[in-house]
């Protein structure tokens, strides 16, 4: 039987988290407390994990940090790795994929692992010919410009076309269980791949993929419906590999004005989410350039939103609505910075959140390439010493 004290968290805890209620009492239901004097088992980790707890607007004894992109080439140890081997033969190869995964975790106290990969893989499952190239990034050789191109995009089961990256999570899982460490799996959200598909590579102004919004409505949503089900597909595939929560990357989405993104990606972001849900774990819907679009990212789903740094955290949170958690928000440059102005800005973030629960330290972009090691690691530290009960 839960002790009555359990029952009080759960009626305090309620308010503030949407399916806080519901996992709660999931979890009262049923766990005794062998479960929870032994926090290696993964089961406990729903509980025992700051960064899960964060997740689901629940207390925590520090604020939980991770970093988008914290696997990179920040780390000499990840520079060594790729002038062996390519990015794709790391992302392809389980083992490379796992050591590359553990890096920051070793270096680091952070309270997340993310699995390595990208978010284009996913592309070429669907046929498009994808290479990363030294300098220059990732670049697709085929990419998708018309309804026929559309026609012949695949939609494989991820366990045919991405089973390297659900093999490197099980890996990962088995390695950071005994450390109490959750692990983050990942996709590109639609718009973002589209954008990628299209292009064939990064853009300035879209004018590919927005054009093909603009003008072929119809194909753009043959497009978006197979991508849609591709990553709700891909997500949840990673969940039942053992990933603990899942992370919607859609990067480029600020170049939308908001009623195209109301009526073109929104209902195919929430579709990735839908199916994705089904494996029950907390789901990051993240974005950058965002400040107009909050409110239909958080209609379009997610447990916690994604903040970037063109926005003060406190009024991103009111607008998101303090029943969902944020993720956020330093610019990624003030890592650059001297400790003295990076600590300011840490600290700046850390009073809008003000200790209430659902705040998950992060970046509000990917960590850069000639990002200080020393700096990170005093970021990591001093967001748990600042905030230590
Ligand atoms: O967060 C992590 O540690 C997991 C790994 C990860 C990578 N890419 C590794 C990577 C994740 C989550 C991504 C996501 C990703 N990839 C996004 C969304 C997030 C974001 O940063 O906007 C996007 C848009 C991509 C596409 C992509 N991949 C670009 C534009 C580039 C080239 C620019 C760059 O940073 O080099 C990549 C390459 C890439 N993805 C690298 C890494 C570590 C660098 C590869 C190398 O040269 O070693």
């Amino acid at each position: 039987m839960p002790r009555p004290y359990t029952f009080m968290i759960f009626i305090i805890q309620q308010g503030s988290c949407r399916q806080n209620g519901f996992l709660n009492l999931n979890f009262i239901l049923e766990t005794d407390s062998m479960v929870q004097n032994t926090p290696h088992l993964s089961s406990d980790l729903v509980t025992t994990s700051r960064f899960l707890r964060a997740c689901r607007c629940e207390t925590t004894d520090k604020t939980p940090i991770w970093l988008m992109r914290q696997a990179g080439r920040y780390m000499p140890e990840y520079r060594q790795l790729r002038e062996k081997y390519s990015m794709l033969e790391v992302i392809q190869t389980p083992d490379l994929a796992f050591e590359v995964t553990m890096q920051p975790i070793n270096a680091f106290d952070l309270d997340a692992a993310i699995i390595f990969s990208d978010i284009l893989p996913l592309l070429a499952g669907m046929g498009l010919d994808l290479d990363f190239i030294r300098g220059e990034g990732p670049t697709i050789y085929n990419p998708v410009r018309s309804a026929a191109d559309i026609d012949r995009l695949r939609v494989t089961p991820p366990e045919e076309s991405l089973w390297f990256t659900l093999e490197a999570i099980k890996m990962v899982r088995a390695e950071l269980d005994p450390r109490g460490i959750p692990l983050i799996g990942f996709s590109g959200a639609p718009y973002t791949l589209a954008a990628y598909a299209i292009e064939g590579g990064s853009s300035r102004s879209y004018v590919n993929a927005k054009g093909l919004m603009m003008s072929d409505p119809t194909a753009w949503h043959t497009l978006m419906e197979k991508l849609s089900e591709s990553v709700g597909h891909y997500l949840l595939a990673q969940a039942k590999a053992g990933a603990q929560a899942l992370q919607l990357f859609d990067s480029w989405v600020g170049s939308l004005a908001a009623e195209d993104y109301r009526q073109y990606v929104l209902p195919y972001s929430r579709r990735a989410i839908e199916i994705a849900s089904e494996a029950g774990v907390p789901i990051i819907h993240f974005g950058t350039g965002t400040n107009g679009l909050l409110e239909l990212i958080r209609e379009a789903g997610g447990d916690v939103i994604g903040v970037d740094w063109s926005i003060d955290l406190s009024t991103a949170w009111e607008r998101i609505g303090h029943d969902r958690a944020v993720q956020g928000n330093l610019d990624p440059v003030a890592l650059f910075a001297p400790w003295e102005s990076l600590k300011t800005r840490a600290q700046f973030i850390l009073d809008q959140a003000a200790g209430q629960p659902g705040h998950i330290f992060n970046l509000g972009h990917g960590i850069l390439p000639e990002t200080p090691v020393d700096n990170v690691k005093r970021l990591v530290d001093f967001v748990h010493d600042y905030t230590s009960a």
